[in-house]
């Protein structure tokens, strides 16, 4: 299991000030952020309803690093080309609410994304194991998705090693391991060393004085 790739750093636009999110983009951007989060919750996967593609697209212009937009939504298929028109660059999918799962990572890819899968804490990895050649990252959540601020979930961490090395063994080495929620100072360094690629990070972030130290702090 080499792990030679840098830590890369994705704070969620969750946990921004909604009334200035171009500015925040634009900001974080410059504080050294490798990718923009972006949860979008529908009211029905989740309970809160957060943003769209309207959104996205207005934002997209405030930065050049990729958009990585979570869709946490029940028919995530009905959205997919509203998105990547509006300008994500990775669009990631809940396998819990995908019975055609592998075709609804082709037509990510077939529209210019690249194609993600997330699961939920109780989502046992094996679901990965059909549709290894159709995906670009998973996204493994550490908390129960649709609020920031929560307390990680350290069955995480196991999970992480699993899926790092289910990848390795089919020769995915190129696909990244994104791990979302309670991603702090504190438990950054075992993520990291579980073999997580991405650090998803709303408060961890956002809620700091200084953006810069704070991506810095987590990607060390
Ligand atoms: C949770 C979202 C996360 C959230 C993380 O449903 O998917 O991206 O913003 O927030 P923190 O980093 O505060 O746990
Ligand atoms: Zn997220």
């Amino acid at each position: 299991m080499p792990k030679s790739r840098a830590t890369r750093i994705a704070p969620s636009i969750l946990a921004a000030d909604f009334a200035n999110l171009g500015h925040a983009v634009r900001d974080v951007s410059a504080a050294g952020a490798d990718l923009i989060h972006v949860d979008v919750m529908d009211g029905h996967f989740v309970p809160p309803i957060t943003i769209g593609p309207a959104v996205v697209k207005a934002v997209r212009p405030f930065s050049t690093q990729p958009f990585d937009v979570h869709l946490m939504v029940t028919r995530p298929d009905d959205h997919l080309d509203a998105f990547v028109e509006a300008g994500a660059d990775i669009v990631t999918v809940h396998a819990e609410v995908c019975p055609h799962l592998e075709r609804t990572l082709r037509r990510i890819r077939s529209l210019g994304a690249q194609a993600g899968v997330s699961l939920n804490p109780h989502t046992p990895e094996d679901v990965l194991r059909y549709v290894l050649d159709a995906v670009d990252l998973v996204l493994i959540m550490s908390v129960n998705p649709g609020f920031g601020g929560q307390k990680f979930i350290p069955s995480a961490l196991p999970k992480i090693r699993a899926i790092r090395e289910l990848l390795d063994k089919a020769g995915r080495e190129d696909v990244a391991v994104e791990v979302d929620g309670g991603v702090n100072l504190q438990t950054a360094p075992e993520i990291i060393a579980a073999g997580a690629d991405i650090l998803v990070a709303g408060t961890a972030v956002f809620g700091q004085a200084d953006w810069r130290a704070a991506v810095s702090g987590l990607r060390a």
